[in-house]
């Protein structure tokens, strides 16, 4: 691709240079590209948020792969996403185990708060929402992850103590 087509797609959602410098030292820091391309991509969606085309048509050239590896890896799992999200996700586990403990009176809880609907950005900017499969921590079911960080046994009535926390942190960053 020419420098003219990398800049335009890189301004279509003047997305900061200063991350795309980040990730490439990460791509660059790799001993080998070989087999790398799942950790980039993770590594990518943790310092972008998300992974637009542009990302992925940088992550293509920066690891001499084909756009369609890239892009097929990108829409086979559903971990990654293409859309803009809040600075955290809330996954709610709707597997079995959570699903049969009520999960989904707790998703409905988690929209409900924040207003939104999967896809959606909250107002502050905060959350997104989506329903996931099986995490694999069904002993504490019903599963809700924010980020990495896992909570179990989640009720509806736990909803808001859970955001609270975010939304308090985020208060304390402004405040710094
Ligand atoms: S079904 Fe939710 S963690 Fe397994």
């Amino acid at each position: 691709m020419s420098a003219a087509k990398q800049e335009r797609t890189t301004s279509a959602t003047n997305l900061p240079q200063e991350k795309y410098d980040e990730l490439g030292a990460y791509i660059q820091s790799l001993e080998t590209k070989e087999g790398a391309l799942i950790h980039v991509l993770h590594r990518a969606q943790t310092v972008f948020t998300y992974l637009p085309l542009e990302v992925q048509l940088f992550i293509a050239r920066q690891m001499d792969l084909p756009a369609a590896e890239v892009f097929g890896v990108v829409s086979f799992y559903s971990y990654f996403t293409t859309k803009p999200v809040g600075k955290h996700t809330v996954s709610v586990c709707m597997g079995t185990a959570c699903f049969v403990r009520g999960s989904e009176e707790v998703y409905k809880a988690f929209k409900e708060e924040l207003g939104i609907q999967p896809g959606e950005i909250s107002p502050d900017g905060l959350f997104s929402i989506k329903d996931v499969r099986c995490i694999g921590a069904c002993g504490l079911a019903p599963v809700v992850t924010v980020g990495e960080k896992v909570y179990g046994h989640v009720k509806p009535e736990d909803v808001k103590t859970i955001l609270d926390e975010y939304r308090a942190d985020h208060v304390l960053e402004n405040l710094n």
